[in-house]
C-alpha cells in the first residue's frame, strides 16, 4: 500500500539520513526502483513530473501500475507516490487519482500567492492523509518543461511557508536540474543552515541530486536535508547501458531485439544508480 512521505521523512530527519526520490518514466524505471528499495530495505519516493505523467498516459495509469507492482513484487518497504513540481491543477488531479504525496511548486508566484495556494493544499492533503511538499526559490535549469531561474531562497519566506503546515520544504540553494555546468559555484550552505535554523523539524528537500559531489550531499544532510531528488542520473545510466548493448550489435544476435532483452542492461543500470544513491544518502536498512 502506498504511504504518505511524512513518517519516512520525520524518521530520516531525526536519524540524519535522506530518503531518495527517484523519478519514474515507465514500467522498467518503476520496477527497477521498487526492487532496489526492497533489496536494500530502504524507504523510497517515486517521483512523477507532470510531463512523465502525461507520457505514461495519465495519473490513473501510474497509480494502477505502481499499486499492481507493490502487490505482485511483494514490496513491503514504505513507498510514496509523489507528484514532482505540480501545478495547482496537477495536484488536484493526483489527489483524485490516488497519489499518496504531492509537490506544489508555487516558487514562480509572488510569495503571497504561493502562500495562499499552498495553504489550500495543506487543508486538502491533511484531510486525505497525504504529504505535501512546497517550494521557495526556484530550482535552476529545466525539467520536463518546468524552467527555473535558480534563485537562492529567502530563509524568512521559507519559514512562512513551513509554518503553514506543509510536510516538507524544497528551497533553492544554488541547485540545478540536470547536469551541473563546469563553473557551478556549489550549494549555498550558509543559506541552508539559516533555513534549517528557522524551520526546525521541517524535513528539507534537495532537488537536482544528479551530479552533486558526495561531500556536498553529506554536508546537506547534516544541515537538515532529508529528501533528495534524482532524475537525470538514472536517465544517463539507462541511456549509456542501452547504447553499449546496441553498439556491441547485441540486438542483432538471436532475439536480442526482444524489448525484454534490449531494455535489460538499462534496467540493471538504473538499479545500480539507485543502489549507489541509497547508500550515499544513508537510507539502506531504514525501512
Ligand atoms: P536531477 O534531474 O538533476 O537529478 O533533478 C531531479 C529533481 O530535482 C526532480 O525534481
Amino acid at each position: 500500500m502506498l504511504v504518505s512521505a511524512k513518517e519516512m521523512l520525520t524518521k530520516a530527519k531525526a536519524g540524519k539520513y535522506a530518503v531518495g526520490q527517484f523519478n519514474i518514466n515507465n514500467l522498467e524505471w518503476t520496477k527497477a526502483i521498487l526492487l532496489t528499495a526492497q533489496e536494500l530495505n530502504s524507504p523510497v519516493i517515486l517521483g512523477v513530473s507532470e510531463g512523465a505523467g502525461k507520457y505514461m498516459t495519465g495519473y490513473k495509469t501510474v497509480v494502477g501500475m505502481v499499486n499492481g507492482m507493490l502487490e505482485e513484487l511483494k514490496i513491503t518497504v514504505p513507498v510514496a507516490l509523489h507528484l514532482d513540481h505540480g501545478s495547482y491543477e496537477g495536484c488536484m488531479k493526483c489527489i483524485e487519482a490516488g497519489f499518496s504525496s504531492i509537490m506544489f511548486d508555487g516558487s514562480h508566484y509572488p510569495i503571497e500567492e504561493n502562500i495562499a495556494k499552498t495553504k489550500e493544499l495543506v487543508k486538502i492533503t491533511a484531510e486525505k492523509g497525504m504529504s505535501l511538499e512546497a517550494e521557495v526559490g526556484s530550482i535552476g535549469g529545466e525539467e520536463d518543461g518546468v524552467v527555473g531561474a535558480g534563485e537562492v531562497a529567502d530563509p524568512n519566506e521559507c519559514k512562512q511557508i513551513a509554518d503553514l503546515g506543509v510536510t516538507m520544504l524544497a528551497a533553492g540553494i544554488g541547485n540545478i536540474h540536470g547536469k551541473y555546468p563546469a563553473n557551478w559555484k556549489g550549494l549555498d550552505f550558509g543559506v541552508l543552515a539559516e533555513i534549517q535554523k528557522l524551520t526546525g523539524e521541517m524535513p528539507l528537500v534537495l532537488h537536482g541530486g544528479t551530479g552533486i559531489p558526495e561531500e556536498m550531499i553529506k554536508t546537506a544532510i547534516s544541515l537538515g536535508v532529508s529528501k533528495i531528488n534524482v532524475n537525470t542520473e538514472c536517465q544517463l545510466s539507462f541511456a549509456a547501458a542501452t547504447r553499449k548493448y546496441v553498439e556491441a550489435g547485441k540486438d542483432l544476435e538471436g532475439k536480442g531485439f526482444d524489448p525484454r532483452k534490449l531494455l535489460a542492461p538499462g534496467f540493471e543500470a538504473i538499479k545500480a544508480t539507485v543502489k549507489e544513491k541509497m547508500e550515499l544518502f544513508g537510507s539502506v536498512g531504514k525501512a
